[in-house]
């Protein structure tokens, strides 16, 4: 899959439906091994039963709900234990439409729970035991509503927001044998549409809207190329590198012994 050419087993997380069945397809016919995880059992057995016919690859599904204590345990056991897996696709997550205020809390509590709390345990327990092999690449499925409060997702972007940093800060502390991506999807045709409330794909602007297989296809290209960051719709690469270019000059002024001067009342700025 990768430049190191990564051969073993992937584990896949939302792999029922859309972007995660995506890459189930793509690695399966890449002649990777899979451990597909979602709730729906049914949906998994299906495309489990099709891609083995189809390519033969050795296909195992675990049915867990990644918001539940238990059932994520599972699956945090499955990436310590089984020397096999050498990639982690960690892209299980839900949405929410509509103002802060207005949304569920328990729908909000249930989203950081999958989008935060089960990708960074899931991600914990492979870089552990990528670590200890010294290969393996975890990619970390984020999206662009985390580079943009403008979109109004309050907790979805926040929680994507942290997907894209806690990538790129892993990339500063694993070896570099460990390749690791954060995927920034923009708007993509699946199911989340209709789950979150937007209301389906169908009702977005048609020239924001990506197909699902080249968004997938785009992701895989830029694991291939060794990309940290990818954002599958971004023309150019050196807008994001400028963009964090900006980011990386504050740092010298993050933290200083002094406030800056326009805070000092009385004194002139
Ligand atoms: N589509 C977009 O426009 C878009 C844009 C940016 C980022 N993304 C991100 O891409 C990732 C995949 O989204 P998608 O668009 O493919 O969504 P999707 O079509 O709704 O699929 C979500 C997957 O996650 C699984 N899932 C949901 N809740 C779960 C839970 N509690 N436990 C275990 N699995 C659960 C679902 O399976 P079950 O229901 O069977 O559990 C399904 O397989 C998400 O992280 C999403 O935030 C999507």
């Amino acid at each position: 899959m990768s430049k190191q050419d990564i051969r073993g087993a992937a584990l896949i997380t939302g792999a029922s439906t859309g972007i995660g069945a995506a890459y189930a397809d793509r690695l399966a016919r890449a002649g990777h091994d899979l451990i597909l995880v979602a709730r729906d059992t049914g949906r998994l057995g299906a495309l489990a039963a099709r891609l083995r016919g189809e390519t033969g690859v050795n296909i195992d599904i675990i049915t867990a709900d990644l918001t539940d204590k238990a059932d994520l345990a599972r699956v945090e056991s499955r990436l310590a234990d089984d020397a096999a897996i050498d990639i982690l696709i960690n892209n299980a997550g839900v949405a929410l439409s509509g103002p802060f205020v207005e949304q569920d809390l328990e729908r909000i509590d249930g989203m950081i729970q999958l989008n935060i709390v089960s990708v960074t345990r899931l991600a914990h327990a492979a870089a552990k035991a990528f670590a200890a092999r010294d290969r393996g690449a975890i990619v970390n499925i984020s999206s662009v509503a985390g580079l943009a409060p403008e979109l109004q997702m309050a907790v979805y972007g926040a929680t994507k927001a942290y997907v894209t940093y806690f990538t790129q800060t892993l990339r500063l502390q694993l070896s570099p044998n460990i390749q690791l991506q954060a995927v920034l999807p923009g708007a993509t045709r699946t199911e989340i549409w209709d789950r979150s409330g937007h209301g389906g794909a169908d009702v977005l602007d048609p020239n924001m809207l990506m197909e699902l297989d080249d968004l997938v296809d785009a992701a895989l290209a830029g694991f291939h190329q060794g990309e940290l960051i990818t954002i599958p719709s971004l023309p150019d690469a050196a807008d994001f590198a400028a963009y964090d270019a900006a980011r990386a000059k504050l740092l010298p002024n993050l933290s200083r012994n002094r406030s800056a001067a326009r805070y000092k009342v009385g004194e002139p700025a």
